[in-house]
């Protein structure tokens, strides 16, 4: 459950979204309980190949990863943002504290069941690892992190979060975090690459219907938390891949004219027949967009791992 000022933005957020052309919910409400846990199960699901290249690379290449972060001597604070359910990131955890290296593990994470299910898997797992949950959106907290420790700082970006956001807004979220970064702190993002369309597609149109209930699952949450009335049944998942942009999109679409009342906001919403909400961008990037982008925003680029396939690839970047 959210802080009533969350529940207000959330409010906010909703009213937004429902009465701009066209209409759009913003994915990070996506992680409720529900959500985290479907989230879960998108994971394993075959299509989503984005969670196996990750941990392909962080699990093949551990050692080289850490060492190019130049963090296995001297303190530091790894940051990771939106860190879901850190499987991937223990692979990293785990090696630090292996070679006893003194660091403070910080996820932060607007989804208190996501922080919740970390918080208890790492303190079983790692007894002996400092670590300092956060939870809020990551562009409120990011405002903090100067003044947070004067300790050097690894700041984690994985699971293709970046691609959630469009690529001016990539741009100015990168510029935004390195005006809060130290030059000798690092950022370590996970980005998936352009490939196939239909191996991108499957990727967010899977044959259980896992991600279009994952979607259609905020509908439930704003019914619950705002006292809406939408009939998930008269709206289905649609996910398309625009090869020009590079860009995956999901939505979903009324399939009758309809009206929502959301209780909350005192207001309804008029929807045409098979009009769209616009739910999720997933940036795919070819390495010249990397390169470009860590340039634009203040950064060069000091090492990048990809899987085998090349379907993936976690970027390190320096602050130029
Ligand atoms: C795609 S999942 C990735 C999780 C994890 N990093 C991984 O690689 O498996 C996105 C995560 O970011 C969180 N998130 C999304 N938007 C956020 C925001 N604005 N601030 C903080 N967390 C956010 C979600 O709650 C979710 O846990």
């Amino acid at each position: 459950m959210q802080s009533p000022i969350q529940q207000n933005i959330f409010a906010d957020d909703v009213r937004g979204g429902l009465s701009a052309a066209p209409k759009f919910l913003s994915s990070k409400y996506f992680y409720d309980d529900e959500g985290s846990r479907l989230f879960q199960e998108i994971m394993k699901l075959p299509e989503y190949y984005l969670t196996k290249s990750e941990y392909e690379i962080l699990s093949g290449q551990t050692k080289e990863i850490c060492a190019a972060f130049g963090a296995e001597t001297g303190e530091f604070d790894l940051i990771e943002l939106g860190a879901g359910d850190g499987a991937k990131t223990s692979l990293l955890v785990d090696f630090f504290l292996k070679r006893q290296t003194d660091f403070t593990y910080v996820p932060i994470d607007i989804s208190v069941e996501a922080l919740k299910c970390l918080t208890e898997k790492f303190a079983a797992q790692f007894p002996n690892l400092s670590i300092q949950a956060e939870q809020g959106d990551y562009f409120l907290t990011l405002q903090t992190f100067k003044s947070k420790s004067a300790r050097r700082k690894i700041i984690l970006f994985l699971g293709s979060n970046i691609g959630n956001f469009g690529k001016a807004q990539a741009q100015d979220f990168f510029k935004s975090l390195r005006a809060v970064m130290n030059d000798d702190d690092r950022l370590f993002i996970g980005f998936d690459l352009q490939k196939d369309p239909r191996t991108i597609v499957r990727a967010y149109d899977d044959a259980q219907g896992v991600t279009a209930e994952f979607n259609l699952n905020l509908l439930t949450r704003i019914n619950r938390e705002l006292g809406a009335d939408f009939n998930r049944a008269e709206f289905s998942h649609y996910a398309s891949y625009h090869p020009i942009e590079g860009a995956a999109r999901s939505f979903l679409l009324s399939r009758r004219a309809q009206t929502v009342f959301v209780k909350t906001l005192n207001e309804t919403f008029e929807f045409a027949a098979w009009e769209p909400i616009f739910m999720e961008i997933s940036q795919k990037y070819s390495p010249e967009m990397i390169e470009e982008l860590a340039h634009a925003s203040g950064f060069e680029v000091a090492g990048n791992f990809t899987d085998d396939k090349k379907f993936y690839v976690n970027s390190l970047w320096k602050p130029i």
